[in-house]
């Protein structure tokens, strides 16, 4: 099975740019981006990240502001801050030997970047590929390449809701997707979260522009949140982004 997982993947992959590279600065950043946000629209801003911060010195020396500002538009802007503080760990220290040690990096990145870069034999589970794994009873002795071919497999044949096993390398066998008929529980509207509040505060400072209109009690809310990540800063009544000399 894993054979014909491989076959699929060389055969079919989309060409993404961090599968071109090994270096672990770029793998982070993909991997921190790729953190809850569909590869398509990763790609644009891994690009214009690591053409500004093209390794973790040049990161960790510019102010978090100017990270904020890059990063701007990816959303859940908390992952930018902790990029920005790993950078300064590996800027001062190297490469830790535990990279799940590194702000922001849990178990999955860890594991990502470890494959992915260091080549080490760990598989890379996501939601994606413990669902892959979880419906095709595949068991396998993880390489980079056949972690890739699982995140790909999850991502574009293997999804949640729809499934596409006629196109499937592991259908043969597999109990196939047991969840996904019955639709799972209905996810509120985006405007609705807080999380979109939060993202439209940034972007508007980021962007120089007035605070969202959005009633006063999901602003104080959304503004407590920010400032309690660290994402703003407050003082007299001005609110703006950390280290930012410009508001
Ligand atoms: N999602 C998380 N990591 C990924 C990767 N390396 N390629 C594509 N999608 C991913």
């Amino acid at each position: 099975m894993t054979a014909s997982l491989l076959r699929w993947y060389e055969r079919e992959a989309r060409e993404l740019p961090w599968r071109r590279t090994r270096d672990p600065w770029a793998i982070l950043v993909s991997e921190v981006m790729l953190q809850q946000t569909q590869a398509a629209r990763v790609v644009p801003y891994y690009e214009r990240f690591l053409a500004r911060f093209p390794d973790p010195a040049a990161c960790a020396e510019a102010p978090v502001a100017d990270v904020l500002r890059t990063w701007s538009g990816l959303g859940y802007n908390r992952r930018a801050l902790a990029l920005h503080r790993a950078a300064g760990v590996v800027a001062r220290e190297g490469w830790p030997d535990d990279l799940a040690s590194l702000p922001g990096v849990g178990p999955y990145t860890a594991a990502a970047v470890a494959s992915f870069a260091f080549g080490a034999a760990v598989l890379a589970v996501d939601v994606n590929v413990r669902r892959v794994l979880a419906r095709s009873g595949l068991e396998v002795e993880p390489t980079p390449q056949l972690n890739q071919a699982l995140m790909e497999l999850g991502a574009t044949v293997c999804t949640a809701r729809a499934p596409r096993c006629s196109a499937c390398p592991l259908a043969d066998g597999c109990d196939g997707p047991e969840e996904a008929a019955q639709g799972g529980p209905g996810r509120p509207r985006f405007e609705d979260t807080a999380r979109y509040v939060r993202g439209r505060v940034v972007a508007a400072l980021v962007a120089g522009e007035a605070l969202p209109e959005v009633g006063p009690e999901r602003l104080a809310r959304a503004l407590d949140g920010l400032e309690r990540d660290g994402l703003i800063e407050r003082s007299e009544g001005r609110i703006r982004l950390p280290g930012d000399t410009l508001g």
